[in-house]
């Protein structure tokens, strides 16, 4: 396709420092890897490898349909009776992704004359299912419970929604969740908590934040969360009650029109759910890793596994970030539209597996990019 409005926005995206590619991963890479999202170090367990081989050799390399038609095995019923009996609900449904499972969610809840109070940190899934759901949408300030339960009640909309990340993904900061769940009950709407951050990381036994706030299996109340973190899998799941599984099942676009998410998937996220069951300790460890990385890099005190440190300039985020790659360190690096403007920031996830030692090398080595990269200290950044 050659059309000159490509190359113009090209050029402009390139200007203002927001070009992205994807750098590829190779087997030979000897990076210590702070970008990933596999919190627990579970997406090369050997026990997590075995049940992915076993569940290929069980079911092929594929779904072959949707969950509907063939996509659904024996695999996928077992995971979600687990995970709901792990987090305290009555029933959970996998998608074939997070975002899916969000996008989905969120479109068989509300609709056109219905109204969703969104949280200004949602997850791009979140704010896509609300734009898809053509119903109305208020956003409020990230964490303001205030203002969820002043547009709840100004509303004249029958049926509400409230959208929220449990742990925003940008910078690993916790929702007040069990204020956005009083004021959705006090209002007669539901709450949709997204627990992608917090499965694995926060809670009982890393049981997220839901569980944590004693909400688990709460009535109004719907959690998403995915495999794709700290199962170190890939797939999206919505939990609640049974009734709401089986309107998921009949309305949900992104599970009835897309390919089941695949076997070897299903297999790997159930075998790292075991794990994290049988080794509470796990998550502890996960966020006593992020508490000592922050605090040798100079960033607030984290509420998750997420280290991060404003950098502002998102040319100079870039060049920290390669920087950082240069010396062995992978680390994330965002940039609008993923940030609003001027919040450009290195994203740092600590994972279970890592050591002390470890640790302080890679604070090092941030600490002398971002130098070199001439960027602010972080508590010039705040
Ligand atoms: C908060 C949140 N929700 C949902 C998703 C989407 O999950 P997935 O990548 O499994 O599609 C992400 C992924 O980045 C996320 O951070």
């Amino acid at each position: 396709m050659s059309a000159p409005w490509l190359a113009e926005r090209a050029a402009a995206t390139r200007a203002a420092g927001l070009h992205r590619s994807p750098v590829a991963r190779d087997t030979g890479d000897d990076l210590i890897d702070l970008a990933s999202n596999d919190y627990l170090g579970l997406s090369r367990h050997p026990g997590v490898l075995a049940a992915a081989h076993a569940a290929l050799d069980a079911y092929g390399a594929g779904a072959t349909g949707s969950r509907l038609v063939t996509g659904t095995t024996r695999a996928h019923i077992d995971f979600e009776d687990d995970l709901a009996d792990f987090l305290g609900f009555e029933a959970a449904l996998v998608f074939s992704s997070g975002y899916l499972a969000n996008v989905g969610a969120v479109t068989a809840l509300v609709g056109r004359g219905d109204l969703i109070v969104s949280d200004r940190g949602t997850h791009a899934s979140l704010i896509d299912g609300c734009r898809l759901s053509r119903a109305r949408v208020v956003i409020v300030e990230r964490g303001d419970v205030a203002a969820v339960s002043r547009a709840l009640a100004e509303r004249e909309e029958a049926r509400a929604l409230v959208v929220t990340d449990t742990v925003y993904s940008i910078d690993g900061a916790a929702a007040p969740v069990a204020g956005y769940y009083a004021a959705a009950r006090a209002h007669d709407a539901v709450l949709l908590a997204d627990e992608a951050h917090a499965l694995g990381v926060r809670g009982p036994g890393g049981r997220g934040i839901v569980a944590e706030s004693g909400l688990a299996g709460a009535p109004g109340l719907v959690v998403t969360t995915v495999a794709s973190k700290s199962l170190g899998a890939q797939g999206g799941i919505v939990l609640g009650g049974t009734l709401l599984r089986d309107h998921l099942i009949d309305h949900a676009r992104t599970f009835i029109f897309d390919t089941g998410l695949t076997p070897v998937a299903v297999g790997a996220a159930h075998a790292a759910l075991r794990l994290l069951r049988s080794d509470p300790s796990l998550p502890d460890r996960l966020r006593r890793g992020a508490r000592r990385l922050a605090a040798s890099c100079g960033a607030p005190p984290p509420h998750a596994a997420v280290v991060s440190l404003a950098v502002g300039d998102p040319v100079v985020a870039v060049r920290a970030a390669a920087c950082a790659r240069r010396r062995g360190v992978l680390v994330g690096c965002f940039r609008p539209p993923s940030v609003p403007e001027g919040t450009s920031r290195l994203r740092l996830t600590v994972r279970a597996d890592l050591d002390d030692a470890t640790l302080d090398h890679v604070a090092a080595v941030v600490d002398e990019s971002l130098r070199e990269a001439g960027a602010p200290s972080p508590e010039a950044a705040r």
